[in-house]
């Protein structure tokens, strides 16, 4: 661990003992101390003494009382808070230091133009960068199970953190600073850690508000212009190169399916509350830029279309103009952007006299600002601030983030039976019409791009997506509206079908005259998740890749801009780890200068949370977009891909039976039950959709991908990371071939990286524990045999050692935490064993069970992700 981190870790673990001393006296923190040394203890190279300190860790928290065990559960919990904290805050403190060295004004975008450009000449580099676009979609996945309150908290802790390591802070400060962080601390100690209630949809949208005010807002145009430096010349004093290429989505308030609690009130309500975030921001940077502009009029003279800009004004509201002219004698641009603010906080109030009619209507007036202030040489004012207010126009226009439509196929089809059959129609049925209504709605107000896109899960063949335009046709009495139906691909079979359903698509597009002849785009979205529960993880991502590899040659022959939606978890069994070794993983030609990806969950503050790490993640895709856009990296992706089809062939074969042969076997679903906190992780209030979507009968299918995660990660199996891995690997067995597909073949080399991140952060003692509680010695010694196998092939072909040998920090810090993990393990084994074996109706079941809802909690916040 690096030094740095070591001290605050150490500052934070001892605030925290006092903090836990003053709470509970000495007894408490002795305790956490005891759990602590034996989980430590467990993990000794001699196994003899790791089994005898596991076992005895488990009889120290046998032998307390429950209440005791909560308390403990919570020092944990905390403490991983803490260390969380720290973290994050050492990753910033080491962005900066990077920032300090010598390539200070660069930023991996900058970098990797650079590299395009010595690869392939500045043109190329210059029009990948113009044709680059990211959409991030933010999404209200149940996946946060930190309360908002917790995570206040802890950004307080983190920025104690900083205040400690500022060289400027004398002695009278540090000793405030110190006080500061105990008294953080011991709120976030006081502070319950479970939501009392499920947020509902529209608290789901105001927590991600957040990372829009305080973030992505002043952000986006610092990524911009430091993408756009990298072309030489300082955009300070020229017209920027790089186009606005961040477009947010948003499915908070918009993504219906399985949750009944999204209606159409809520989907109009969501875009009322984007749009007031939005509004605001750009009022205040309209004021903020407009005060600066005090160019006298004798040394920068507005141009005639800026002067005629005023008089237009000054005509059509005299009193305001008046009042801002007073304030700016002789500074017409002054004048002008003082006025923009006036007008952008009109459109907030609805005042249509006053208000702007759109987007497009606020940028044109920017421009002709801009164009005056170059006309008068001005060029430093022009594309300075100025031109970072013009980025946050074309980034989020005044309704901050397209809010996308979502819904299951079999709901559409059910409404569609019962329009048809003419009776009275179903409440389910009469909000899929309204949907659509407000969908109409919010464009005339926003414009289309507001809410276009509407994406249907489970899509099985062309009729999913025709059924919603027929849909849309009822609702609007045929009038017009702007509807992107987007198939959501989701099972293996699905996924193989995806071609055949696209050129039924497509075959309706063209009757119904839907597709613009002169720009033919198509959007599809992948579903990681529960392709991975269908198939299996390696099955899966085999077929995502061949699904991605034959839409891209569908694209191409139709001539079509196809733009694939990734949707991606944050734990490893949905899609997640690094995006930008994702991105660069992708089938060759299909990622294209676009990448548009699913932001979920926890996964919202892990990367928008903070300015410097959410510039950092955003630099870093748009450079993998960029160089996965390249030719070069294309064709070497292209030439592995051939090279290593049969590999991926028997790999994907003997993956998916493997991972069938357990989950398919005679009452699994049943037993996987009993020996995760399935219904437990249900209960949590964490969101504000339930864990099944409640369309079908077979308790696996209906479930949702994420408790099924969820529940895999809390027991350190994690076995939706890496089941099947190692039966394909041996599947293959020519270990040379292996080595030779990892160094060649980046999906392959991800694949193996993320299953190993995966195992280490499995524990199969504590697995065995879990397993256990099934009564069913099949299945357990399935999944340890498949674990034990896994494990040799991984480390066979990557030559290490021990798992993640050659991630030294990550695997200290994986390291480092399981022994503390499996404090909270031994507790939530003891909770989930008293349930599984007790009447619900013993005394004290709600404590107990309450002890399992925290310890959940806890695993979440050590193992950093949750389903
Ligand atoms: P979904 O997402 O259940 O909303 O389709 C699954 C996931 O993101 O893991």
């Amino acid at each position: 661990m690096p030094d740095a981190l070591r001290a605050d870790v150490r500052v934070l673990g001892e605030a925290l003992g006092q903090v836990l001393r003053e709470y509970g006296g000495a007894g408490l923190l002795d305790d956490v101390e005891r759990l602590r040394e034996l989980a430590i203890a467990s993990h000794h190279e001699d196994l003899t003494v790791a089994d005898d300190a596991a076992a005895q860790a488990e009889r120290l928290v046998d032998s307390w009382p429950v209440e005791r065990c909560e308390e403990v559960a919570r020092a944990f919990t905390v403490y991983f808070h803490l260390v969380n904290a720290a973290e994050e805050y050492h990753r910033i403190r080491s962005l900066r230091a990077a920032d300090l060295d010598e390539h200070s004004a660069s930023s991996a975008t900058s970098a990797a133009v650079a590299e395009i450009a010595a690869l392939a000449g500045n043109e190329q580099a210059s029009s990948l960068l113009a044709g680059l676009e990211f959409r991030p979609v933010l999404t209200a996945h149940p996946t946060e199970a930190r309360r908002r309150a917790v995570v206040t908290a802890i950004r307080r802790v983190a920025d104690l953190l900083e205040r400690r390591d500022d060289p400027r802070v004398g002695g009278s400060e540090a000793a405030e600073t110190q006080r500061l962080l105990l008294e953080s601390i011991d709120v976030l100690w006081r502070t319950a850690p479970l939501r009392a209630e499920r947020p509902g949809p529209l608290d789901e949208v105001r927590t991600a508000m957040s990372a829009f005010d305080d973030v992505l807002f002043h952000v986006v145009p610092q990524v911009y212009r430091r993408a756009d430096a990298a072309l030489g010349d300082s955009t300070e004093v020229r017209a920027p190169r790089v186009p606005a290429f961040v477009r947010l989505g948003s499915w908070i308030g918009g993504d219906r399916d399985g949750n009944p609690f999204v209606t159409s009130t809520v989907t109009r309500q969501a875009m009322a509350i984007q749009s007031d975030h939005v509004l605001r921001a750009l009022e205040a940077a309209c004021h903020r830029v407009g005060r600066g502009l005090t160019l006298d009029t004798s040394m920068t003279p507005p141009s005639p279309e800026v002067s005629r800009m005023l008089a237009d004004a000054e005509a059509a509201q005299p009193e305001v103009y008046a009042d801002i002219a007073a304030r700016s004698p002789n500074e017409p641009h002054r004048i002008a952007l003082l006025y923009a603010a006036a007008r952008v906080g009109a459109t907030r109030g609805r005042d249509a006299d006053l208000g702007y009619q759109s987007a497009e209507d606020l940028l044109g007036e920017l421009r002709t600002i801009q164009g005056s202030l170059v006309a008068a040489g001005a060029r430093r004012q022009a594309y300075g601030e100025l031109q970072s207010l013009v980025w946050q126009v074309e980034s989020f226009g005044f309704h901050l983030a397209e809010l996308e439509v979502r819904q299951h196929s079999a709901v559409h089809r059910a409404a569609l039976e019962e329009i048809r059959a003419g009776g009275e129609l179903s409440e389910r049925t009469q909000e899929v019409l309204a949907t659509i209504r407000v969908m109409a709605q919010i464009q005339s107000r926003f414009g289309p791009d507001a809410c276009r896109r509407y994406i249907v899960s489970f899509t099985q063949s062309p009729d999913d997506i025709a059924a919603v335009h027929e849909l849309a046709r009822y609702a609007l009495d045929d009038r017009a509206i702007a509807l992107d139906v987007i198939p959501l691909f989701e099972t293996g079979a699905d996924l193989e079908a995806a071609v055949e359903i696209l050129n039924g698509a497509l075959d309706l597009a063209e009757t119904q005259s839907r597709l613009d002849e002169t720009d033919r785009r198509f959007e599809v979205m992948l579903g990681y998740s529960d392709s991975a529960k269908d198939v299996g993880p390696v099955s899966a991502t085999l077929k995502l890749y061949d699904a991605q590899a034959r839409l891209t040659e569908w694209a191409a022959h139709n001539k079509i801009t196809l733009t694939m939606f990734h949707g991606r978890g944050g734990a490893l069994g949905r899609g997640g780890g690094p995006a930008n070794r994702a991105v660069l993983a992708q089938a060759p030609g299909s990622v294209d200068g676009r990448f548009k990806l699913t932001e979920q969950g926890e996964v919202i503050f892990a990367r928008y949370g903070n300015p410097a790490i959410a510039r950092r993640h955003i630099e870093q895709v748009a450079s993998a977009v960029l160089l996965a856009s390249t030719p070069e990296v294309e064709q070497r992706a292209h030439a592995a891909a051939e090279t290593f089809a049969e590999l991926a062939s028997t790999l994907d074969v003997a993956a998916k039976e493997c991972y069938h042969d357990l989950v398919h076997t005679k009452g699994f679903p049943e037993w996987f039950a009993r020996v995760t906190p399935l219904e437990e992780v249900g209960s949590l209030p964490l969101g504000s959709r339930p864990a099944r979507r409640g369309l079908t009968v077979s308790s696996l299918d209906d479930l949702r991908a994420i408790p099924w995660v969820f529940s895999w990660a809390q027991t350190r199996v994690n076995l939706p990371g890496w089941f099947g891995l190692g039966s394909g690997l041996a599947a293959v067995g020519d270990v040379d071939v292996l080595r030779r597909a990892r160094e060649e073949w980046p999906l392959f080399t991800v694949m193996l990286e993320n299953a190993e991140m995966s195992l280490a952060k499995t524990d199969r003692r504590i697995a065995a524990r879990y397993l256990a509680l099934g009564d069913n010695s099949d299945l357990t010694e399935k999944i340890l045999a498949e674990h034990a196998l896994t494990t040799e092939w991984v480390l066979n072909v990557t030559g290490h050692s021990r798992l993640l040998e050659d991630r030294r920090v990550l695997g200290r810090a994986v390291a480092l935490r399981n022994p503390y993990v499996d404090a909270l393990s031994y507790l939530q084994v003891r909770a989930l064993r008293t349930l599984r074996q007790g009447d619900d109706d013993a005394p004290g079941e709600d404590a107990v069970r309450r002890l399992l809802q925290i310890s959940v909690n806890g695993v979440a916040a050590g193992l950093q992700n949750t389903g």
